[in-house]
This record gives structure tokens, C-alpha cells and sequence, in this order.
């Protein structure tokens, strides 16, 4: 594939990778991925991001069949990670002269991933750079997911360049939102993936572009965004949004059961935690998807688990929901452990073990039952659930 026109004097440049599956390694990239930068043929000629470095012969390749590499005057880096920024270096072995702008973050970043000396200047949050005939105006999105992070808006053509926001792993030829496949499931992955851990600064960076007159969003992944731009941004906005009551604090149960008596466990737990001034929600492990229970754990005050214990072990669909857990802001969340037996009973004591580690604070000791809970017993998970609910 060649360049695209994206608006007069603006192409794609990007490259495709079709055939990726797991991006950084970790996550699912299931129609692999593209690495998007963005030409304009302004008075001053700017480059917006570049590739992956892979792809770099490519990509030189692409901008040569536009521009003499030697005319470009500014190459913006919204982001430094190498899947952006590993082709830089070669633009900039044709182009020495070319100018970085950047946050202050990514050009410390890019000293120590570039080691070799670039003209660069830093811009501020709100800052405009004229390319004579057209404007950018840069703002700051620390988080989005790096420190790094910045938007870039090119006024005139009123286009958004979000680098990593509001990007998509899905590698479609046909580019714009309105010519590819069905791509909803693989952004709302890439978000919980990706901005996920940083809900708090993506609604801080919204509340900045609100009043942008935003009418095509070209993001560094996936396709280009430009039917219903804000039906993109609302998104973002409601997937951040903590989902609790402000006037309660929230506690949420997971559990896991072989043959129902963890749940019922479950269920008194949350029952007994049901007091005047929380909200609980009790999920079934097995039955949500665990890349949706972020936003669920992340606006909880508590986080209770419950599993049966099988071959010495916890319940497998606790496992994905505590996997996910690395990727939350949960430091110092109140966490505490239950679930039934049959003679060894570790699946409590193990998941503590991995709350801890990821530095949940584990307010109560485990609470175990050998194979049915007796009414007794539920009596006793309940003021488990209360005593867990007046520890927040
Ligand atoms: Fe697409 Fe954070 O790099």
C-alpha cells in the first residue's frame, strides 16, 4: 500500500502490519495493527510521528515518493514509544536539520533512545507553532499512555493527531472508519488495554479538547476516525467515568464455584457488606469478560474474592480477573479472600498471596468453609462481608 490523502496537502505515511498478534508481547492484536504518521505539505513541511522501526526503509520510501526528506522542517513526537519513534533516527540521518517538537518527557526520552544530538524544542500545554499557511496547537496528555504524551490539532483541517488516543490494533487497508470492517470490539480492547490504567488522566485530556472543533481524528493505530468524531471521544469518557455513588462507598465481589457453594458464600459475604453506606456488586468470574472488570475494579474502595480450591489451586476464572489487576490503579485497595474446601483449602491463602504482591492491602484474614457452608456458616460470611464493609 502507497500513501493516502487525507485531507488536501495531508497523507498517511504509515505502514501496515498485518500479520502482528501480540503487541508489546502482551496483547491480543487479532487483525494485527498499523503504525500511522501523518505528512502535511504545509509552507513548513512537518511530519507527525513516524513507525515502528521494522518498517523504516518503507517508510522513507513513502515520504520520498511525497517530499524530498531534506524539506521537512518539524517532526512532531506526540509519543515516544518505538513503535512511533523507532524509525525517527533514520529520518533524521537524511534530515539533521529537521526540528523535534515534543514535550519536555519525550525529549528526554528520545536523548536516551536516540544518542545522537537532534534540534529539538519542547512545547508547552496550549502552545501554538505556525507552519505559515497552517497552525498547530499542542496539548499535553500525560498518560495517554506514557508521561510523554502529547495532542497535536492542525487548526485549518481542524484533524486531531492523538498518537496512541483513540487508536485501534486493526490493520484494514482501506484506512478511514467508514471504508474498514466492524472495529468496535478491537478499540474498546485497545482502550482497556492500553488507557485502561490511566482512566483518571484520560477524562483530565478530554476535558482539554472539549471545546476543539474536532472533525477527523488520526490516531498512530488502526483507523482514521471521521464519521461522528465525538461518538469516539464519549466513549472514552463513559469507559473512564468511575461507575460508583459518590455518596457510597463500593465494594466488589468475584467469585468462583464448582458446584455453587462458593457462591453461596458469595452472596452472604455481600449481603452482610450491604450496609447503609455501600454499594455492592457481586460477579460471577466465570461469566464476564476480565478486560471489562478494570473500570469495576478500579472505582471500588474494596475487592473481595472468593474460589473453591481445586488441585491445591484457585479457580482459574479468579486467576484472569486478578491477571488484569496489574494494569489498574489498585495500590492500597482493600482486598480480603474467601471460598470453600474439601481437604486442603490453599485457593484462599494464594490469592492473598497475589493481592499482596500487587500491593492491595489485605484488611481481614481468609475466610474458608469445608465443602458446604451450614447456616452457621453463612451467618459468619455475612459478618465476614460487614467487617470488610467497616474497614473502608
Ligand atoms: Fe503505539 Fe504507546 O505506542
Amino acid at each position: 500500500m502507497q500513501t493516502l490523502e487525507v485531507k488536501k496537502d495531508i497523507h498517511w505515511v504509515g505502514v501496515l502490519n498485518a500479520t502482528l498478534r501480540a503487541f508489546d508481547v502482551v496483547f491480543e492484536a487479532r487483525f494485527g495493527t498499523t503504525y500511522n504518521s501523518y505528512l502535511i505539505q504545509a509552507d513548513k513541511p512537518t511530519l507527525i510521528d513516524c513507525v515502528h522501526e521494522k518498517f523504516a526503509g518503507e517508510f522513507l520510501d513513502k515520504l520520498r515518493s511525497l517530499i524530498n526528506i531534506k524539506d521537512i522542517q518539524y517532526i512532531v513526537v506526540n509519543h515516544t514509544e518505538m513503535d512511533h519513534s523507532g524509525a525517527l533516527g533514520y529520518v533524521l540521518k537524511e534530515n539533521p536539520n529537521a526540528q523535534i517538537l515534543s514535550t519536555k518527557t519525550a525529549a528526554l526520552f528520545l536523548k536516551n533512545m536516540l544518542h545522537m544530538d537532534f534540534k529539538g524544542k519542547t512545547v508547552e500545554d496550549g502552545e501554538c507553532i505556525s507552519l505559515g499557511n497552517k497552525q498547530l496547537k499542542f496539548i499535553h496528555a500525560p498518560y495517554w499512555h506514557w508521561p510523554d504524551t502529547m495532542f497535536t490539532y492542525l487548526e485549518e483541517d481542524r484533524i486531531l493527531f492523538p498518537c496512541d488516543g483513540f487508536a485501534t490494533h486493526f490493520c484494514d487497508e482501506r484506512l478511514f472508519d467508514d471504508r474498514v470492517d466492524d472495529f468496535t470490539p478491537d478499540f474498546r480492547h485497545y482502550y482497556e488495554h492500553v488507557m485502561g490504567p490511566y482512566r483518571k488522566k484520560i477524562l483530565d485530556a478530554i476535558e482539554k479538547i472539549k471545546g476543539l472543533n474536532i472533525q477527523l481524528i488520526a490516531p498512530s493505530h488502526g483507523p482514521i476516525l471521521r464519521t461522528d468524531i465525538w461518538k469516539y471521544i464519549n466513549a472514552y469518557k463513559d469507559w473512564s467515568t468511575p461507575r460508583k455513588d459518590p455518596n457510597k462507598r463500593l465494594i466488589v465481589v468475584f467469585y468462583a464455584s464448582m458446584y455453587g457453594n462458593t457462591k453461596k458464600m458469595a452472596e452472604a459475604v455481600a449481603k452482610g457488606a450491604s450496609i447503609m453506606n455501600t454499594e455492592v456488586k457481586l460477579f460471577d468470574a466465570a461469566s464476564v469478560s476480565p478486560e471489562f472488570m478494570r473500570c469495576e475494579i478500579e472505582s471500588a474502595d474494596g475487592v473481595l474474592f472468593g474460589s473453591s480450591t481445586i488441585n491445591g489451586d484457585a479457580l482459574r476464572p479468579v486467576w484472569d480477573i486478578i491477571d488484569i489487576m496489574f494494569s489498574v490503579n489498585i495500590k492500597g485497595k482493600k482486598c480480603a479472600t474467601f471460598g470453600t474446601y474439601g481437604w486442603s483449602g490453599e485457593a484462599t491463602r494464594l490469592m492473598e498471596d497475589r493481592l499482596k504482591g500487587l500491593k492491595l492491602n489485605v484488611v481481614q484474614p481468609p475466610f474458608k468453609v469445608i465443602f458446604s457452608p451450614t447456616e452457621e456458616d453463612l451467618k459468619k460470611c455475612a459478618i465476614f462481608g460487614y467487617d470488610f464493609a467497616k474497614s473502608l
